[in-house]
């Protein structure tokens, strides 16, 4: 195998940066920031350094990654507008997603550095997005979509693309068709996203404790544990609803043009009924092995990496100390290629990456 493909394989196709952990709101479903969220009640939060930031992208500019832009909320992270125009310059593509109540301020900046694409997080007409998400969250946010896609005529240009992204909760599941078809205005969206609040159960995570501790001696599992939920808690989802909501918003965007897709991918009432149950062994496309080790890395705001999107429990080193290609490359990454080529960790249904591929959105 020749120096330039060897290279190749050894550096990841996509990349995520977590740039903080601070988050302005405090929704209710979030496994970062909602009540039993991993961030809610810690004292320290971090943000990454933006010579840190640098670096890492000039580290990795000649592989081309995917980028993605993570928080708590990307767009409080001051120096965002640096770091999008470096991730440019570099002619590489950069998804952000966002709670969007920046956006009406943050509208200029982003038409000029034109990010790919942003995925904003809306969750349901005005009185239960907010019931979700906060007080007055609703307004500001479709204002400042209304701002993005006015400047963005205006400028011609194709970027950044606009997605809305809902998750579907017990306080919402009754208003998917209602947010879609009756209140938001689809003629400012291209992309749309309808995925499901992920869970792990009490007993899949203590299981996932005891693979932490006895297989990579890591004994704190904060992410883990933010995602665990009472399986009690989804029983009220009327799933035959939401199934027949989710197709007609979906015929609606085959007839507009708008590019859907949802997670799970088989909106079906077996295979919803499953994943409520927490019968994910059962579901449709389920996998048997995760690919991403291969080919993603996520660096949190501490600067650790991990190649797991939602679990930061267990990481390989610190782009403060060293490169990420280092990193990548590294004995610790390979231990856990090996570990995961035979069996997936107990609470990889929890991740948002089981179901699906970011730079595919
Ligand atoms: C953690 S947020 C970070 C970015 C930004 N603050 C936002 O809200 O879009 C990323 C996405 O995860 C979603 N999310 C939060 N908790 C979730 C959960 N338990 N299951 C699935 N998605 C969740 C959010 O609604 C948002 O669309
Ligand atoms: S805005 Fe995003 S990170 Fe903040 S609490 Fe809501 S979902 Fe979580």
């Amino acid at each position: 195998m020749g120096e330039k493909s060897s290279i190749n394989l050894s550096a990841p196709k996509w990349v995520v940066i977590q740039l903080l952990e601070q988050c302005n709101l405090r929704c209710k479903m979030c496994y970062e920031w909602g009540q039993e969220g991993t961030y809610h009640h810690k004292e320290n939060l971090s943000q990454l350094d933006p010579k840190v930031v640098k670096r890492l992208i000039l580290d990795l500019k000649d592989q081309k990654p995917y980028f993605g832009l993570f928080g708590g909320e990307p767009l409080m992270y001051p120096h965002i507008e640096e770091v999008l125009q470096l991730i440019r310059d570099y002619d590489c593509k950069v998804d952000i997603p966002t709670n969007g109540t920046l956006l009406e301020q943050r509208a200029e900046m982003l038409i000029k550095t034109k990010p790919t694409r942003l995925w904003i997080s809306l969750d349901g007409p005005e009185e239960i997005n907010d019931t979700q998400r906060g007080k007055g969250v609703y307004e500001k946010v479709t204002k400042g979509i209304h701002k993005l896609h006015e400047l963005r005529e205006i400028a011609q240009s194709e970027y950044p693309k606009i997605g809305v992204t809902f998750i579907v909760t017990p306080t919402n599941y009754q208003y998917i068709e209602e947010f879609f078809l009756h209140s938001i205005n689809l003629n400012e969206i291209d992309h749309l996203s309808i995925e499901f609040q992920l869970f792990a159960t009490e007993e899949k995570y203590q299981c996932y404790k005891e693979v932490m501790a006895t297989e990579f001696d890591v004994t704190e599992t904060p992410c883990g544990k933010g995602i665990t939920w009472d399986i009690n808690d989804f029983k009220q989802i009327d799933v035959p609803s939401v199934v027949a909501q989710i197709t007609k918003v979906k015929e609606e965007c085959e007839a507009r043009g708008i590019y859907f897709i949802a997670y799970p991918k088989t909106i079906t009432v077996e295979n919803l009924t499953h994943f409520y149950n927490g019968q994910w062994d059962q579901m449709k496309d389920k996998r048997k092995h995760c690919a991403f080790p291969w080919s993603y890395a996520e660096v949190n705001a501490r600067g650790n990496v991990t190649t797991c999107h939602t679990f930061y429990d267990l990481t390989h080193g610190n782009v403060n100390e060293q490169s990420i290609l280092d990193i990548w490359r590294g004995e610790s990454v390979n231990r856990f290629r090996k570990y995961i080529k035979k069996s997936l960790l107990p609470i990889c249904t929890a991740c948002s990456r089981y179901y699906s591929d970011p730079t595919k959105k």
